[in-house]
C-alpha cells in the first residue's frame, strides 16, 4: 500500500488561514475550511492531518477549537482517526449522519471546545482548570440515591437473581407504580401498556423507530432538547420546527404544519420544558389531543422534566389524558429529579399500539438493568421527599442566578420558569454561539440556542442551568460579565455579528 500523504501543521496552516475570517464560531469556521479545501482537491483524500496540537500551534488558536473542527468533520464523515494512525480524510457515505446529526455532542463543542471529551473529574489539557459548566440540564444525585442504594439488602436482590434476568417489559413492581401514578395525574394507564427504557432518551428512540422512516417529517417545538434532533435525525428524519412562545408551543399554527409538512410524529415537552420551562395550558393540550386524533398524527410527549417542581404551579394532566383515542406516546424520566446515572425511564403507550412498543424495545436491548430499576422504584415511593429536598437546594439557586443576571447583565431577559433546570435568556444584540465560544474561554460553558434548535434559530437566546451551587454561579456570572462586556461593545459597533476576539 502506498504511504499515505501527510500534512504538515505550517503547511495546512497556510492552507486555511485565510478562510478564518468569516462569521461564527472559530470551530466552525475551521472545519468549513478544511472541508471546502478537500472539495477543492487541495486536500487529497486519505491524506493524514497534522495533530490537533501542532494545527492549533501553527494556527495560533487554541487546541480545543481544532479537536472541536475535527470533532465536527468526523461527525459528518469528513474524517476518521484511530489510535496510532492519526486523523485522515475521507468523503462521506451513506451511513454518515448529515451535518447536523450530533446535536448533543455538537452542544458540546459548541460551547468551548470539549471539555466533556474527558472523564469524570478529569478536565481536558487545554480547557481552564477550573470551567464552570452551566451547560448540562442535570443534577448530582440526590443523597436519597446514595441512601437507598446502600439499604438495598440480599432479600432485595434475591427474588431478581432468582429470575433469568432478561425482562424487556420491566420489572412489574415499577410498570405497576408508574401506571398508578399516572392514573392518580388524571391518564388511566395499566402496566402493559408501560415500557421500561434506558431513559426517556431510548423511549425517544423506541418510538421514533416504530414510527419514522427515512424522509418522514417530524414537528418538533423549536428550542427543544437536542437528544431528541439527534434520534429523529438518525433514523433519517427530517425536524420541522414549530415555534414557541411564553405559555409553550403554538398550537394555532399546527394544524397548518399538518398540513404543508405531513408529518409522521409531534414531538413536545408539555411540562417544563427543556430548555425554556414553560408548562403548556390545558386548553393547547386539548388541541393537539383533538388533532392528534382526528388527523392520526403520532404525538410523543416528552414529561422527563415534570418532577422538578420549583412554585406551586397547577400541572394538567399529560396531553394522554384529554382524548383516550389519540395516538399519544408518553415519556417519563428519574434522571432529573434523582440521578440520571441510573438510566431508568418510562414510555407509555397507547393501549393498541403497546405490543408494538415492547417489540421495539425487546430488539433493542432485551431490556433494561433490573438493579437499576430497582433502586429506582424504590426512589419513586419516596418521590416527594425528594421533590421536597431538591426543591429546597434547586429553588434558592434559581432565583440566585436571576438576581445576579439582573445586576451583571441587567440587558439580558427571562422568564422565570416555575420548574425545570435552566433560564432561557435572550441577549440583546450579537450571536449566542460566537458569545458562548468566547464565554468559553472566559472559563464558563453554556448553551447557545441554535444547538437547541431545529434551524439554528433563536441565535440570540443562551440557556444557562442553575442547577450549580450558588457559589459556582457567582463565579459563572462574574465571567459571563466579563466575557460580555467586550463581546457587546464589538457587537455594537460591526454590521454583521462577526467576532472579533
Ligand atoms: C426533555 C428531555 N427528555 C429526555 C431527556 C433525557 O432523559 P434521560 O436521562 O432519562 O434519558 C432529557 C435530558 O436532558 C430532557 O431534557
Amino acid at each position: 500500500m502506498d504511504e499515505p500523504i501527510r500534512e504538515s501543521g505550517p503547511h495546512l496552516a497556510d492552507l486555511l488561514r485565510d478562510a478564518l475570517t468569516g462569521d461564527g464560531p472559530l470551530y466552525r469556521q475551521l472545519a468549513d475550511a478544511l472541508r471546502q479545501a478537500v472539495d477543492r482537491g487541495e486536500i487529497p483524500l486519505g491524506t493524514v492531518l497534522p495533530p490537533e496540537r501542532a494545527l492549533a500551534r501553527a494556527l495560533a488558536v487554541s487546541r480545543a477549537t481544532v479537536v472541536a473542527a475535527y470533532d465536527r468533520l468526523k461527525t459528518d464523515g469528513w474524517l476518521e482517526s484511530r489510535q496510532g494512525s492519526g486523523t485522515w480524510v475521507r468523503t462521506p457515505d451513506e451511513g454518515d449522519a448529515g451535518s447536523d446529526a450530533v446535536a448533543t455532542g455538537r452542544l458540546f463543542l459548541s460551547v468551548g471546545g470539549g471539555e466533556q471529551r474527558s472523564g469524570p473529574g478529569e478536565p481536558a489539557d487545554d480547557a481552564p482548570a477550573d470551567v464552570v459548566d452551566l451547560s448540562v440540564a442535570a443534577v448530582t444525585g440526590s443523597p436519597i440515591v446514595n441512601e437507598v442504594l446502600a439499604s438495598l439488602t440480599p432479600e432485595d436482590i434475591a427474588p431478581l437473581t432468582a429470575h433469568h434476568g432478561y425482562v424487556p417489559q420491566g420489572l412489574r413492581a415499577l410498570r405497576d407504580h408508574v401506571a398508578q401514578r399516572f392514573t392518580d395525574d388524571g391518564l388511566p394507564t395499566g402496566a402493559e401498556q408501560v415500557v421500561v427504557t434506558t431513559g426517556a432518551h431510548q423511549g425517544i428512540s423506541l418510538v421514533a423507530r416504530q414510527l419514522l422512516r427515512p424522509g418522514d417529517t417530524v414537528l418538533v417545538e423549536s428550542p427543544t432538547f437536542p437528544g431528541a434532533l439527534d434520534v429523529f435525525r438518525r433514523f433519517g428524519a427530517r425536524p420541522v420546527p414549530v415555534p414557541v412562545d411564553e405559555h409553550g408551543v403554538r398550537v394555532d399554527l399546527l394544524e397548518d404544519l399538518i398540513v404543508r409538512s405531513d408529518p409522521r410524529l409531534f414531538y413536545v415537552s408539555p411540562h417544563f420544558h427543556n430548555p425554556t420551562g414553560t408548562v403548556l395550558p390545558a386548553e393547547r393540550r386539548a388541541v393537539i389531543a383533538e388533532l392528534s386524533r382526528t388527523r392520526r398524527l403520532p404525538v410523543l410527549e416528552d414529561l422527563a422534566m415534570a418532577d422538578v417542581v420549583l412554585d406551586d404551579v397547577d400541572l394538567p394532566p399529560a396531553i394522554a389524558a384529554y382524548d383516550p383515542d389519540a395516538p399519544i406516546h408518553t415519556l417519563g424520566s428519574t434522571a432529573k429529579l434523582f440521578w440520571a446515572g441510573m438510566r431508568v425511564g418510562w414510555v407509555r403507550s397507547p393501549a393498541d399500539t403497546a405490543a408494538r412498543t415492547l417489540a421495539v424495545k425487546t430488539v433493542a436491548d432485551l431490556g433494561s438493568p433490573l438493579v437499576s430499576q430497582l433502586l429506582a422504584l424504590r426512589l419513586l415511593e419516596r418521590r416527594e421527599e425528594v421533590q421536597a429536598e431538591r426543591r429546597a437546594e434547586l429553588r434558592p439557586r434559581r432565583d440566585h442566578l436571576a438576581a445576579l443576571l439582573a445586576e451583571h447583565l441587567p440587558e439580558w431577559s427571562f422568564t422565570l420558569p416555575a420548574g425545570g433546570l435552566s433560564l432561557w435568556c435572550t441577549l440583546p444584540r450579537g450571536n449566542a454561539e460566537e458569545f458562548a465560544e468566547l464565554a468559553g474561554r472566559h472559563g464558563v460553558t453554556v448553551v447557545p440556542g441554535p444547538a437547541l434548535s431545529v434551524d439554528e434559530g433563536n441565535r440570540r437566546a443562551l440557556r444557562l442551568v442553575f442547577a450549580s451551587p450558588t457559589a459556582d454561579l457567582d463565579e459563572g456570572v462574574r465571567r459571563l460579565a466579563q466575557a460580555w462586556t467586550g463581546y457587546s461593545a464589538a457587537s455594537e459597533h460591526r454590521p454583521a455579528s462577526r467576532l472579533l476576539v
